[in-house]
C-alpha cells in the first residue's frame, strides 16, 4: 500500500514533477511517419503540454507549442511551407528550432526592430524511426531513439495502432509486469464472454520477475510448461520506462496528461518463408475505438481493449492507498520501487537507466525474445502450422486480435503479405 504522496509522486506526469522530469529524459513515440502524409500537422498533447507536430515542405519535422507565440492561437490550423509553420492568424512562421523566421506586417511597418529576432516559441526535437515519429521534451544533451531489436528485421509486416485512454499511464505500465492478469482478464474472460466450453485455460504455478539494463524481465510456468519453456527461460519485458515488449509487438503507455493515455502499439507479423522478400513502402497505422458507440460501455472483444477495461475501471487516477498488494504483484512493487528511485536520481542531477548515447550501442538494441529465430528466419506456412499452440505468440496469425476495429484495407493488406487466401477463421492468442 502507498501513501498518497508516494502515489502522486508516480503518478503526475508534468514538468517539474519528479515523474514528469524522469519521463522528460526518454524519447516518445507520438504519431506515425504515414499520418502526417495524410495531414501535415497534428495537435499533440504530451505530458501534460499542448503542442502541434508537422512536417514542412522540405521534409523536416518540427513540434511546437500549440499556441503562437505572438497572440495565441492555435498553430495545429496554420500551414506548413517550405521551412516552417505559418500561422493562420497574422501569418508569423516558425521553424522547428522554435525561431521566428517571419513577422509579414512588422517587416513592412518597422524593419528596424527586427523584433523577429527577439521572440522565440517553445519547441522540442522530433526523430521518425520504425514508422513513428519521436519526441524529446527533456534537456540536452538529446539521447538517440533507442534501435530496438525489431525495428532492425525484415520481412514483417508491421502496423502501428493508437489509442487514447482516459485513466493515468502509470496504471497501465504496472500491467506490462503483471503476468497473472493474462490469465483471468483474457483467457478467462474470452471465454465467457464467448460462451466458450472448451478446455479451461493453463493456471500459472510460478512466476519470476528480474531487472536488466533496459527494464524487467518476467517469466511464467503454465500448468502443463517446466522451467525448460522459453516463458521462463527467456520471459517477456516490461521496458523501461513506459513500454511492454512481447517478442513481437511493442505497447507504448504514452502520458498525455495526468489522467489520460496514448496508447501505441508496434506489431510485427512475420511472413512466411513462401512470400520473401516483403518490404513495406510505408507502415500503416490506424486508430483503434475504446467504447461502443451506442452503450457508451467499453469493448471487451480484444485482447488490449479488455487490458483498458481494466485500466480504465481503476479509475482516472488509480488510489494505490486502498489496494492490498500480495505475491502476484511482486513485480509491480519492483517496478515502483525503481520508478521513485530513479526519479529522485533525476532531482539530484543524475541520468537514469535506459538512456542511450552511444551510437554503436545503438545499431541493434538486443532484447530478451522468445522464437527470436522465427522472427528473424522465419518458418513456412506448414511449418507455423506444426508449431501452433506450444509457445504462444509464434504463430502465423490470419487475424488481428489485439484490438478492435482493424480498417479493411489494413487487413487486406495483411493478408497478402501473408499469402492467406481463403477465409481462416480463430486463432491461438499471445500472452502478453
Ligand atoms: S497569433 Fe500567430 S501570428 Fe498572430
Ligand atoms: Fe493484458
Amino acid at each position: 500500500m502507498l501513501s498518497d504522496e508516494q502515489n502522486r509522486r508516480l503518478t503526475q506526469v508534468g514538468a517539474g514533477t519528479p515523474m514528469g522530469e524522469l519521463l522528460r529524459r526518454y524519447w516518445m513515440p507520438i504519431a506515425a511517419v504515414a499520418e502526417l502524409d495524410d495531414k501535415a500537422t497534428k495537435p499533440v498533447r504530451l505530458l501534460g503540454e499542448d503542442l502541434v507536430l508537422y512536417r514542412d515542405q522540405s521534409g523536416t519535422y518540427g513540434l511546437l507549442d500549440r499556441h503562437c507565440a505572438h497572440r495565441r492561437a492555435d498553430l495545429s490550423y496554420g500551414w506548413v511551407e517550405d521551412c516552417g509553420l505559418r500561422c493562420h492568424y497574422h501569418g508569423w512562421v516558425w521553424d522547428h528550432t522554435g525561431k521566428c523566421l517571419q513577422q509579414p506586417f512588422e517587416e513592412v511597418a518597422n524593419p528596424e526592430a527586427r523584433f523577429k529576432e527577439r521572440v522565440r516559441i517553445k519547441a522540442y526535437p522530433v526523430e521518425a524511426k520504425a514508422g513513428l515519429l519521436w519526441a524529446y521534451l527533456g534537456p540536452p544533451p538529446v539521447p538517440l531513439v533507442a534501435t530496438w531489436e525489431p525495428f532492425t528485421w525484415r520481412n514483417g509486416f508491421v502496423q502501428i495502432v493508437f489509442s487514447e485512454v482516459p485513466c493515468n499511464w502509470f496504471q497501465c505500465q504496472e500491467n506490462s509486469i503483471d503476468p497473472v492478469h493474462f490469465e483471468w482478464l483474457h483467457s478467462h474472460w474470452t471465454r465467457v464472454l464467448q460462451g466458450d466450453g472448451g478446455p479451461k485455460p493453463p493456471t500459472h504455478l510460478k512466476i519470476g520477475f528480474e531487472e536488466f539494463e533496459y527494464g524487467f524481465v518476467y517469466r511464467r510456468v503454465l500448468e502443463g510448461q517446466s522451467e525448460s519453456d522459453e516463458l521462463w527461460t527467456v520471459g517477456r519485458t516490461c521496458l523501461w520506462p513506459n513500454c511492454l515488449f512481447t517478442g513481437g509487438h511493442f505497447e507504448w503507455r504514452v502520458p498525455i496528461d495526468d489522467e489520460n493515455m496514448l496508447s501505441v502499439g508496434w506489431f510485427f507479423d512475420r511472413v512466411p518463408n513462401e512470400m520473401e522478400p516483403f518490404t513495406q513502402d510505408r507502415i500503416p497505422y490506424w486508430y483503434s475505438p475504446i467504447s461502443e458507440a451506442r452503450t457508451g460501455r467499453w469493448i471487451t472483444t480484444h485482447v488490449m481493449n479488455q487490458d483498458f477495461v481494466a485500466w480504465v475501471g481503476q479509475g482516472a487516477l488509480s488510489d494505490r492507498t486502498q489496494e492490498h498488494l500480495c505475491e502476484s504483484d511482486r513485480g509491480i512493487i519492483l517496478m515502483r520501487k525503481r520508478m521513485l528511485e530513479q526519479a529522485e536520481l533525476v532531482a539530484r542531477g543524475g541520468e537514469p537507466k535506459a538512456v542511450i548515447r552511444d551510437p554503436a550501442q545503438n545499431a541493434c538494441v538486443r532484447l530478451p525474445i522468445i522464437g527470436r529465430q522465427y522472427f528473424v528466419g522465419g518458418y513456412s506456412r506448414a511449418d507455423s502450422d506444426k508449431r501452433r499452440g506450444r509457445t504462444p505468440g509464434l504463430v502465423q496469425r490470419r487475424d488481428f486480435p489485439f484490438l478492435t476495429g482493424q480498417p479493411d484495407e489494413i487487413r487486406q493488406a495483411f493478408r497478402r503479405a501473408m499469402g492467406l487466401d481463403a477465409e481462416v477463421p480463430g486463432d491461438v492468442r499471445s500472452p502478453g
